[in-house]
Order: C-alpha cells, then sequence, then structure tokens
C-alpha cells in the first residue's frame, strides 16, 4: 500500500517520503480500516511520539497523521462493535502508524461510526480539533453557560471548534487571531474579536476561561485576565511565570467515542461548522504540507 512516511528525525518534515509499506493486520481489539481521508496536523513532526514507541525506542520508518475517516475492512481477535464495511472516523495512537496510507489498523475503542451522510472528507477534519474543543472545554475547564471565554486562534481548526462549541453552551466568546481572521472568527460565532497584532487583549476585561493554542506571552498575559477560580487550558503549554492562584491544565487530546459521536451528531445537523483548509490527495499530500502559503483550517488528505 501508498503511504507517507518519515524516516529520519534530524530531517524531521522535511524527510517525508510517499513510499510502497506492507499493508497492516488487526491484532486483538484492533480493526484494519481502509482510508478513504486523513486529517493532518503541521506540527507532527515536533511531536516525540512521531519517533519513538512507549519506551522510547526508534520506531522510524513511521506512517504519519492520526485523524481517519474510512470503511472497516477487517476485524481483530476479540474486536466488538463494529462489522467488516462499516463507515468509521477517529483518532489513531500516537505511537502507532498513522492514517496517511491505504490502510492502517487502530484499536476499535478509537473509533466511533460515521453516518452515511458525513462525507469521509468532512469526517476526518473532525477527531483532533473537534475532540481538542470538547475536552478542553468541557472537561478540563468545566465550562459553564453565561462564562466569559476567549477562544484564542478562533479561525484556525482547533479555536473554530472551540469558538462554535462555546457559543453553543451559552458561553461569551472572545476570539482572536490576525488582522485577516476576523471575519472568520466572527462567523464560527465569537461575540467579538481582538487583533493580536494591533488590539489589546487587556482591553476585554476579565474572563472565566481562556483556550490557548497559541502559547509563549499571549497565553501568559490571557492568564492574567481570568478571574478568580478561572481556568487556562492549554494544548501548547507548559507555562514560565504564570500568576498565582491560576487554575492551568496542559492537556493532550485522547480518543473518546461519545464525545466524537456528539461532535458528529452537530456537524451532521448544522449545529457545528468544520474548518476545511487544503484538500489534497496521497501523491501530492507532502507539496501540501511543505507549502509556505498560509493555513487556513484543517488541512485533510483524500487517500481514495
Ligand atoms: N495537545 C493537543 O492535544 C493538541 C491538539 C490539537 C492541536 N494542538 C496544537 O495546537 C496548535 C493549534 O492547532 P490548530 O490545528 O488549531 O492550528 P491552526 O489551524 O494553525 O490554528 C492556529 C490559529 O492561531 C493563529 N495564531 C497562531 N499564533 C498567533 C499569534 N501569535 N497571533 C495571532 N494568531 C496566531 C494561527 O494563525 P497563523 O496560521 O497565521 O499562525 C491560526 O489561525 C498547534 O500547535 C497544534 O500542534 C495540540
Amino acid at each position: 500500500m501508498k503511504a507517507i512516511v518519515v524516516t529520519d528525525q534530524a530531517a524531521g518534515a522535511a524527510g517525508m517520503k510517499l513510499m510502497e509499506r506492507t499493508e497492516p493486520q488487526a491484532a486483538i481489539n484492533d480493526v484494519v480500516v481502509q482510508v478513504h481521508a486523513s486529517g493532518f496536523v503541521n506540527t507532527e513532526a515536533e511531536w516525540p511520539s512521531t519517533w519513538t514507541d512507549r519506551l522510547d525506542r526508534d520506531r522510524t520508518p513511521a506512517i504519519l497523521g492520526h485523524e481517519l475517516a474510512g470503511v472497516v475492512t477487517a476485524i481483530g481477535y476479540g474486536t466488538t462493535g463494529f462489522s467488516i464495511g462499516q463507515r468509521v472516523v477517529g483518532l489513531a495512537d500516537w505511537y502507532r502508524d498513522g492514517t496517511l496510507a491505504e490502510y492502517t489498523a487502530i484499536e476499535a475503542r478509537n473509533l466511533a461510526p460515521l453516518p452515511n451522510d458525513v462525507d469521509f472528507t468532512v469526517g476526518a477534519s473532525l477527531p483532533i480539533s473537534g475532540l481538542t474543543a470538547w475536552q478542553g472545554l468541557f472537561v478540563h475547564g468545566r465550562l459553564q453557560a453565561g462564562q466569559r471565554v476567549i477562544a484564542h486562534g478562533a479561525a484556525g481548526a482547533v479555536g473554530s471548534m472551540v469558538a462554535q462549541l462555546a457559543r453553543e453552551f451559552g458561553a461569551y466568546v472572545i476570539g482572536t487571531g490576525r488582522a485577516a481572521d476576523r471575519q472568520a472568527a466572527l462567523d464560527f460565532g465569537a461575540h467579538e474579536f481582538v487583533d493580536l497584532g494591533n488590539e489589546s487583549l487587556e482591553d476585554i476585561g476579565s474572563v472565566d476561561l481562556v483556550f490557548d493554542v497559541i502559547g509563549g506571552d499571549v497565553g501568559k498575559r490571557s492568564a492574567r485576565l481570568l478571574r478568580s477560580g478561572g481556568t487556562l487550558v492549554s494544548v501548547i503549554g507548559p507555562y514560565e511565570d504564570l500568576p498565582d492562584g491560576c487554575r492551568v491544565i496542559d492537556f493532550v487530546v485522547e480518543a473518546d467515542r461519545a464525545q466524537l459521536s456528539e461532535i458528529v451528531e452537530r456537524v451532521r445537523d448544522g449545529r457545528l461548522r468544520t474548518n476545511i483548509g487544503d484538500v489534497s490527495n496521497l501523491d501530492n499530500a507532502i507539496a501540501t504540507f511543505n507549502s509556505t502559503e498560509r493555513r487556513k483550517g484543517k488541512t485533510v488528505i483524500r487517500i481514495r
């Protein structure tokens, strides 16, 4: 099968290659999925799990990609809940060969059913950005209706989901980003927008929750706006020199079937709009990843 592979950590993302690899087998509790579309996060080459297994041993050549939409083609011993031919969507293990391939083996618990009326490209755009937003707002951030939330990078893949879900839940949403992102962030549900390059974040007053996808000084300045008892939820920490008493949750998104099904259902009934940027195919994927053009939204690779 064809797959996008990295072989050399020193080369990082520049070392990606389209290669022939052996089709995977389904282990206990796995299914094999014929991947129709895969999402991609451009920082993957920086993640330790791209290069090593859980015991820190070199696992290259490694197949990239962790988000998939596709069809089940094989079922491992003891696996329940899915059938051959079923459409699925999911978030693959960080430490296993991934989804930028014609087939991938994945634990069934990492998957949710994908309804027939949700396109594979749309499905593949959802797992990381949707689950990250859901877990940050509702699990780690314990969002309450009526609270004020900063959604950093609100025109980006994660931030656009944060803005929409927080607004649906009854929060007041302050989106941030670059000047050019204002309208997109407002369209994704932000009540107001702060252009971080030209406007003062400090002018927005106090907030209950900060959802940070930018980090550094932006994260630190946002933390100072938190009300007593407020939370900084981050996927980009850790931070130095945060204000005293600030509750900080720096987390890595996890697969969760029930949450992913909630997200898919919202996309299906129009409550949630996915934010797809570049769409490419396996042959052109590496050129897409290496493009110097500014990305807008989630990159999706159509495999079939
Ligand atoms: N820990 C986890 O589980 C987890 C999960 C998902 C994502 N992440 C991480 O979260 C980050 C965001 O992911 P994403 O997929 O949402 O990326 P994305 O689609 O590129 O969105 C980020 C948005 O923030 C904007 N932005 C970044 N720095 C900015 C700044 N200094 N001022 C104003 N706007 C700025 C970006 O604009 P530009 O494109 O112009 O910079 C972009 O619109 C990535 O680093 C990713 O690796 C972590």
